[in-house]
């Protein structure tokens, strides 16, 4: 069986070429993992948490080094991507996707996903279902003008973890 990790980069599924952005990388596990398939694409990893940014890009120096990372201090709301253009967003476990109102969270993306770009969110909480989980999910990018393109659950060690894939409203069909 695949981990919680395992399966969200699994359903993330990231191409060579890709530019993605990961939102709250923690101690930087997923990273690996999306790097591991990248070849001259890029992963942008950002988390408010100063000591998880540097646990992270510990854990990736290699890729650092080789330029297919980068782990930057900052909070989404606030986030300055400058230029960039992603093609993949994805979340794990950041309680704002699943417990607030990410409005400002999802304005930041919105200017910087690529228009055929899509955000993947994924939350997992031992106290809930995926049928409590993917509506939470769901509520909060509906609320932005998002739309839901795919939905989907893994159960790990007795977990439910939930996914919602999302496009943002200026190029959602
Ligand atoms: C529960 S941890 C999950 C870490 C990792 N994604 C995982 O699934 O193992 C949530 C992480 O997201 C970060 N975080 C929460 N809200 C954030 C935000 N608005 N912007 C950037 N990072 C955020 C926290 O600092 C923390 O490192």
């Amino acid at each position: 069986m695949r981990d919680r990790i395992g399966w969200a980069v699994e359903m993330l599924a990231p191409e060579a070429s890709e530019c993605i952005l990961e939102i709250g990388c923690g101690h930087g596990l997923a990273a690996t993992m999306v790097c591991d398939r990248l070849v001259d694409g890029r992963l942008l990893a950002i988390d408010r948490s100063a000591a998880m940014i540097e646990a992270a890009r510990r854990r990736n120096a290699a890729f650092v080094a080789d330029g297919r990372a980068e782990f930057v201090v900052a909070e989404l709301a606030r986030a300055e991507f400058g230029s960039a253009v992603f093609d993949k967003a994805f979340a794990l476990r950041v309680g704002i996707f699943a417990r607030g109102n990410p409005e400002r969270e999802l304005a930041v993306l919105a200017r910087h996903l690529s228009p055929f770009g899509r955000l993947f969110l994924f939350h997992d909480e031992p106290s809930r279902t995926a049928n409590d989980l993917v509506p939470r999910l769901e509520a909060g990018v509906c609320r932005s003008g998002w739309t839901v393109e795919a939905r989907a659950t893994h159960r790990v060690r007795g977990c439910d973890v939930a996914c919602v894939v999302a496009r943002h409203p200026d190029f959602a069909a």
